[in-house]
């Protein structure tokens, strides 16, 4: 098993949604315990160029050495160590009701026409294997749908961006209200805990997992 966790808020590993990807991760060590785990931190992505926004809008890739430079080399890159991983897990903040600029960069980097997806008669097709997606999302405030809940525009969009590329078996976990004080942020962090302990990768090796 290679886990690729990919580090999205700009508190980094002192993060809550860091916090929340660690008990994920262990629950996948718990699983497979020899398996590698690799951090890559999306706040330190660039902004794609202009070599790569003209090759996103040409026909066809460059072939005159530009391919490998700037943002498209690092696209290259991080599409590879995405095809390289068995299990995705993405520690994210919310921010303004969705992701925050680091994850919509590595977005940008890794959702590249004639590599993870293709134009096809029937629309953008995912090229990429399916393959297990945990996102562990914090955020001040609720987005869970209640009567003072705020509109999510980060689960449903994350969800069809990966089903874009091909990752469809996405699992969001989430603790919500971290700006709520010390008592409602123990309350979310024990409910994220338990539906993490609940979820089919903590009963044990999963066939899936197994197998990977
Ligand atoms: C720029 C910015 C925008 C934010 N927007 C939202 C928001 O729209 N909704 C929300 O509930 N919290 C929002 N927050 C609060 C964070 O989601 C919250 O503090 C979260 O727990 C941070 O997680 P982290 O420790 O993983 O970075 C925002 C924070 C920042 C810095």
């Amino acid at each position: 098993m290679n886990i690729l966790r990919i580090i999205c808020s700009p508190r980094g590993r002192a993060s809550e949604s860091y916090r929340l990807s660690q008990t994920v991760v262990d629950q996948l060590l718990a699983a497979a315990p020899s398996a590698a785990v690799v951090d890559m931190d999306a706040t330190s992505l660039p902004l794609v160029d202009t070599d790569y926004a003209a090759t996103l809008s040409a026909r066809q890739d460059p072939t005159d050495g530009r391919q490998n430079r700037g943002t498209l080399g690092r696209s290259s890159d991080l599409i590879q160590s995405l095809q390289d991983a068995t299990h995705i897990v993405i520690a994210t903040p919310m921010h303004n009701f969705t992701v925050p600029a680091s994850l919509k960069t590595w977005i940008d980097h890794v959702v590249r026409v004639r590599s993870t997806f293709q134009i096809t008669a029937r629309g953008k097709e995912g090229s990429l294997q399916d393959r297990p997606v945990y996102v562990a999302i914090s955020s001040g405030g609720d987005f869970g749908g209640g009567a003072d809940s705020q509109p999510d525009f980060l689960t449903p969009y994350l969800r069809h961006v990966l089903g874009t590329i091909g990752l469809r078996n996405v699992t969001f976990f989430s603790v919500q209200g971290t700006a709520r004080g010390a008592d409602a942020l123990h309350e979310a962090r024990a409910r994220a805990q338990s539906e993490i302990a609940a979820h089919p990768f903590a009963a044990g090796p999963h066939p899936e997992l197994a197998a990977a």
